[in-house]
């Protein structure tokens, strides 16, 4: 796709590196290698995401590998994120022992999965693992402003991508304000507050008013703040569902509303405690 109609489709997101990626993919957090995880994958690949996400920390690479296989999906139209673990030492060492879990050349994305020992150590090897072709491009997770910031002061290869728990309940307003400025594409993670943002009011509300459900309202409501959003599910009708949310658009009301459930004061943090 050429890149001018890449970056007006809002089913893509441009990234600073040239490459794009698409907006929506399946988030695979917490789902055990094996059946649940193969399936889970399969079946969002059926339904027509081009977008999966996993980690070394989620043990799933293997399932998520072989799903891809299975799926029939050429390789190349779909686009695979993994995390680097940050209690390892070599980021390059590390993607290549994931590229043979997964059963591929490269991925498409690979990001700091936190920065524990701090924000720049890793990030040499991070272009290492660029630079050797194991993943196209390059980013970081669970990165606050003055993080993001060092590792930029630090980079020859700016990260592209800062994946953090956003939502309208976590709407981290100066945090996604810092990334657009520096051109460095925010993507949600627990969009749906791992289900518990489904339930409130607000979001019900607004769901039944447009003919729409809580988790598509939430999605779309990231869709719209211009984020990447990556919801989880191991069941096939939710994973068709949460596909579903490029054929409606909220009005600026119902954005407004969703905004004001916002519960970290518009902070530029991207978590609200270490856990590491
Ligand atoms: P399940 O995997 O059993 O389908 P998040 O993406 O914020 O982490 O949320 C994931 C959680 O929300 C999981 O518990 C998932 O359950 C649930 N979930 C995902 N999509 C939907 C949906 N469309 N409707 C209801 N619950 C959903």
């Amino acid at each position: 796709m050429p890149q001018t109609d890449a970056i007006r489709d809002e089913r893509v997101r441009a990234l600073a590196d040239g490459s794009a990626m698409p907006t929506l993919g399946l988030g695979v957090w917490q789902v055990p290698n094996g059946d649940e995880c193969e399936n889970a994958v399969r079946w969002a690949l059926e339904l027509g995401y081009r977008h999966i996400d996993t980690a070394q920390a989620y043990g799933n690479e293997e399932s998520v590998g072989r799903a891809l296989r299975d799926s029939g999906v050429p390789r190349e139209e779909v686009f695979l994120t993994t995390k680097f673990y940050p209690a390892r030492d070599d980021p390059a060492a590390e993607a290549e022992l994931s590229l043979r879990r997964l059963g591929v050349d490269q991925v498409d994305l690979y990001i700091i999965h936190w920065p524990q020992r701090g924000p720049t150590w890793a990030w040499p090897g991070m272009e290492e693992a660029q630079r050797r072709g194991y993943a196209r491009s390059i980013g970081v997770s669970n990165f606050r402003v003055d993080e993001l910031e060092q590792v930029i002061a630090v980079a020859d290869s700016a990260p592209v991508v800062n994946q953090v728990q956003f939502s309208p309940f976590e709407y981290r307003r100066a945090l996604l304000q810092a990334c657009v400025e520096r051109h460095v594409v925010l993507e949600a993670y627990s969009p749906l507050g791992t289900g518990r943002h489904l339930s409130h009011r607000t979001v019900t509300e607004i769901a039944q008013r447009v003919g729409r459900t809580p988790a598509q309202v939430l999605l779309r409501w990231c869709v719209q703040r211009g984020t990447v959003v990556i919801p989880k599910s191991t069941h096939r009708e939710r994973i068709e569902e949460n596909g579903q949310i490029f054929d409606f658009a909220l009005s600026d009301a119902d954005m407004a509303s969703l905004d004001r459930l916002d519960r970290t004061g518009g902070t530029n943090k991207a978590r609200e405690r270490k856990w590491w």
